[in-house]
């Protein structure tokens, strides 16, 4: 049972791809069991860049299966970009399969989301607009449209007409809103996504995608139990993070699935014994983008120096992200939420420089009460200040790093300190973006 989930710890871009892609050497396949095109992965190879949104990292290695599990979200016109990027740029798609009962995200998804960003709605929760919450909510509410439905003209074009249907009442409200929002001069016309909305050209450029996905679309979970029946490994690899998790995450300030480790065997069809390793990827500091409470965020230099060394611009929409000092607190809660055996902490090299390393270890809440653990009520969480101990930094660059006996004492003792905490050894660090900027740490 050979099957390994990779998952992120913080509020995402902790930078799973990069891991997933050094894990991934034994693997037979690379499953994705949740999200959508809001994810973003970079991988450097051969100091060539990839980004990638909706395909697995895994498509680098043309010997695995690299697998969009029923628990995504896809848009199919991205799907195909990337597809087509990767062709151009010579890389083998042969093997990526696409299950037949993920959902589709649909034109109507995107501009419900993107009116919602653009207070046409009452909350903004800071999507990335790509539709995922409209998508996961038909789901839900069984309307969704499904990969298998392409190849289905007459099914598709009834299931269009009726998810249409239901939307209209919204599409309606929303035009009524933009043009008295359109008078008082906000948001201005570009901004807001086109609301004509027609069956017949969804319907044919639905047909088209389906046309051109066909070879790709499989029984993905039956692809899933033989590779693990035979004994090979396979690597489950989640988008966004604990913090983004729909149950357990700072709701509503969150994503619309779950990115935690369990929901990798409702994402892709398996089961939990299916599983016998969880690795959780962990910054070396904490970003975030989009709304929401974030604990020990930095507004000054620090946050700066952050931002710059970290090149903390998101990959899927070019957003600046909030940054701040690591978060202990909220780590041991994701640790214990996924129940990871291992960590592996990215870009510790990007923290080179500072002279005082601070990480929180409790919170204090308004009222002053101590708190040790992620505070169950989102109010209080709002409202915490955190309390931090402070080790020393390392002065210089790790980004020659290859062994653990070349990294500063400093850094090895924020690595052991960090992982006595939560009480899981921090496996691997990153010191950099390329494929080989990592070092292992050995137990003890
Ligand atoms: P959505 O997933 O587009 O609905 O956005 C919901 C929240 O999750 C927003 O705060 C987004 O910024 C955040 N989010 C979604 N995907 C990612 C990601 O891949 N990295 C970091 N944040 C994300």
């Amino acid at each position: 049972m050979p099957g390994l989930v990779i998952v992120g710890t913080q509020w995402g871009d902790e930078g799973k791809g990069k891991i997933t892609d050094l894990l991934a050497g034994d693997a037979s396949a690379i499953v994705r069991f949740q999200g959508g095109n809001n994810a973003g992965h970079t991988i450097v190879r051969h100091g060539e860049e990839y980004k990638f949104h909706l395909i697995p990292s895994g498509i680098l290695h043309a010997d695995k299966y690299c697998v969009i599990g029923n628990g995504v979200v896809v848009d199919p016109k991205v799907l195909l970009e990337e597809i087509e990027g990767l062709r151009k740029a010579d890389i083998s798609t042969a093997n990526l399969r696409i299950s037949s009962n993920a959902h589709l995200i649909m034109p109507y998804h995107i501009l419900l989301d993107t009116a919602d960003e653009l207070k046409l709605g009452k909350l903004s929760i800071g999507t990335t607009r790509r539709g995922i919450g409209p998508a996961y909510a038909d789901k839900a509410l069984r309307v969704g449209i499904r990969v298998q439905d392409l190849l289905d003209e007459k099914i598709l074009r009834k299931k269009i007409m009726a998810a249409l249907e239901s939307k209209q009442q919204a599409i309606r409200m929303l035009s009524v809103r933009r043009r008295k929002l359109q008078k008082e001069g906000e948001p201005s016309d570009d901004e807001l996504p086109d609301d004509r909305l027609d069956l017949h050209s969804i319907t044919e450029a639905y047909l088209s995608y389906g046309h051109r996905l066909e070879p790709y679309i499989a029984d993905t979970a039956k692809l899933c139990w033989a590779e693990l029946d035979a004994g090979r490994k396979v690597i489950f690899e989640g988008a966004q993070a604990a913090l983004l998790d729909l149950d357990h995450g700072t709701y509503p300030f969150v994503t619309s699935s779950n990115p935690i480790a369990g929901a990798a065997c409702v994402g892709a069809g398996v089961g939990p014994t299916d599983i016998d390793e969880v690795w959780g990827i962990v910054k070396a500091y904490t970003t975030r983008v989009g709304s929401g409470p974030f604990p020990t965020e930095l507004h000054d230099e620090i946050s700066e120096y952050m931002t710059e060394r970290g090149h903390e611009f998101g990959t899927t929409t070019g957003r600046r992200r909030r940054c701040g000092w690591l978060d202990l607190v909220a780590l041991k809660y994701a640790v214990r939420l996924n129940r990871t055996s291992a960590l592996a902490m990215t870009k510790l090299d990007v923290l080179a420089g500072l002279e005082t390393l601070k990480v929180a270890v409790r919170y204090r809440s308004r009222e002053g009460a101590v708190l040790e653990d992620f505070p169950y009520h989102q109010s209080i969480l709002h409202n915490v200040t955190p309390e931090y101990v402070d080790l020393p930094g390392f002065g210089d660059e790790i980004t020659g790093c290859r062994d653990q006996k070349d990294l500063p004492a400093e850094a090895l003792d924020y690595i052991r300190f960090i992982s006595d905490f939560v009480g899981v050894p921090i496996a691997l660090v990153g010191v950099g973006p390329g494929h080989d900027q990592n070092v292992w740490i050995s137990a003890g």
